[in-house]
């Protein structure tokens, strides 16, 4: 679909994402064939920067990732401005700007707002916005924002009241940048494009769903928000959820936003608060060595409080009662400081009913003796090294005698670069789909209502914080009566 000619307006325009995904997805669209010549880059921030300066810094940027110099200079000269709002938040000197670039670029008034800003603003900049009256214009206007979407059920509902207040839903765009990954859209195509996996993706074959999202790095220079905020919020109540909605939900009635964003809803609505006690373990990272790297303890970061309770680590069992689902527990794990950076989801099947195989030839019963009957796996691999890998069982050469056979794990693997070659950057997706009008890959507010409203309980600092040291996996969750599983199984 080709991009019609708009003004993207980034609202902290000085900021890291400004710098290391905005400007350049924004860059790469643009150059593009399909985009119209007339797109162009407002940055607004409180700084009081010059067109000149923004421009240097987006060169740098745009530079340091290796894109040609000649070009990089032309594209900032011809499409990027810079208005400073000062600390007093100047909205008429903006509106002032945004109706001199349109009339100068004879825009027909298509504006995004993208804000991306301290979480804690965002209903106060939206309604300056709206108040500016820089949401009515003769053309379209989006709003953007990234998540988080509020603090708790209760600050997600007032923000979406605010937003409301000046933006239909059809013009908010909640950026969750996991739905932008090629991987996670491939999901849908997973599942939907291929009935081999979707008439076993139910209960009475899938024994558990394992969704794991580990990372080395530790909280870096963000521990003001961070530390407030806590892994629970920050990883679980929108990307990890996401995984798990895609995983879950039933085939939607047709490849189109409301259908599927409707779909993704029914799960969260159908998924049962975990319990504080049994079903949630938080943790928090010590003093570690990853990839031989001796790195300090979470409370020894930066702008970290000595007496930090912040979780950086969440393990969690999720069920959700509906006919596909009912019994199979979702156990998704997640934190900072672990031995490696990967996403991954482990569809584990239910094992065979009796194995023939084991060492004496006498068949045994799984779930009752000592037996080695492996279940089958699928272990999809989000990032990185993005693709899947079917595990089965094949029999190992020469082991037959005595009539017995040794059985031994292979797989059938793909890998998205091998056939592909690099997938694109997720914000990239994200940008063109906010400037074609395509909100399907955009949270809508009751998704991210449920979402709260499950872990909600989980905010009450009720959760013990057990620590665990940087470059390890985290604690294990409490084992339920029913599941004598570890939760190690993802990262076998
Ligand atoms: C962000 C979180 O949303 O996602 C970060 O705020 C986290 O804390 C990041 O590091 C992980 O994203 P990715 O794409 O690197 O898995």
């Amino acid at each position: 679909m080709p991009i019609s000619p708009h003004l993207f307006v980034i609202f902290g325009a000085t900021g890291d994402l400004a710098r290391r995904k905005l400007i350049p997805a924004l860059y790469h669209l643009m150059q593009s064939r399909e985009v119209s010549q007339n797109c162009f880059v407002l940055g607004t921030a409180r700084s009081d920067w010059s067109d000149d300066h923004f421009r240097e810094v987006a060169r740098e940027a745009l530079r340091d990732q290796g894109h040609p110099e000649e070009e990089v200079a032309e594209w900032c000269t011809r499409n990027l401005f810079y208005q400073c709002l000062g600390d007093g938040g100047d909205y008429d000197a903006l509106r002032n700007r945004i109706d001199r670039l349109e009339r100068h670029f004879d825009l027909p008034g298509n504006r995004a707002f993208y804000l991306s800003l301290p979480p804690g603003i965002y209903g106060s900049t939206v309604e300056q916005i709206g108040d500016a009256g820089l949401h009515e214009s003769g053309g379209w206007t989006r709003l953007v924002v990234e998540k988080p979407f509020g603090y708790d059920l209760e600050s997600a509902r007032s923000l979406n009241d605010t937003l409301h207040r000046y933006f239909n839903e059809e013009q908010i765009y909640r950026i969750d940048h996991y739905l932008g990954k090629e991987t996670v859209q491939n999901l849908l195509a997973f599942r939907f494009g291929n009935a081999i996996f979707e008439s076993l993706w139910n209960r009475t074959h899938i024994e558990r769903v394992e969704i794991s999202v580990s990372e080395s790095l530790g909280v870096g220079g963000r521990a003001g928000y961070y530390d407030q905020s806590g892994h629970l919020r920050d990883m679980v109540q929108n990307h990890l959820t996401q995984l798990l909605t895609l995983v879950a939900m039933e085939p939607p009635s047709a490849l189109e936003a409301d259908a599927i964003r409707d779909e993704k809803v029914k799960v969260l609505r159908a998924t049962r608060q975990p319990d504080p006690d049994t079903d949630v373990v938080f943790g928090q990272y010590e003093k570690g060595s990853v990839n031989g790297e001796v790195v300090p303890a979470y409370r020894d970061e930066d702008d970290v409080p000595a007496n930090s309770d912040t979780e950086t680590f969440v393990g969690l069992r999720l069920g959700i009662a509906n006919w596909r689902w009912q019994g199979v527990p979702f156990v998704l794990r997640t934190g900072k400081r672990m031995p490696k950076k990967q996403t991954q989801i482990c569809v584990r099947f239910q094992g065979a009913p009796v194995s023939l195989f084991q060492t004496g030839g006498q068949p045994c019963i799984p779930q009752e003796a000592d037996c080695e009957a492996r279940p089958n796996e699928l272990i999809i691999t989000l990032q990185p090294d993005e693709g899947f890998d079917l595990r089965f069982q094949v029999k190992a050469p020469r082991s037959s005698t005595n009539g017995t056979m040794d059985l031994d794990t292979q797989q059938l693997s793909f890998s998205y670069e091998d056939a592909f070659g690099p997938t694109p950057d997720a914000y990239e997706t994200l940008l063109r789909d906010i400037i074609t009008g395509d909100p399907t890959l955009f949270v809508r507010a009751d998704e991210v209502e449920a979402s709260w409203q499950l872990y909600d309980p989980l905010l009450e600092g009720r959760v013990p914080l057990h620590p665990y040291p940087a470059g390890t996996w985290g604690p294990d969750l409490p084992q339920p009566a029913t599941d004598s599983l570890t939760t190690e199984t993802a990262h076998s």
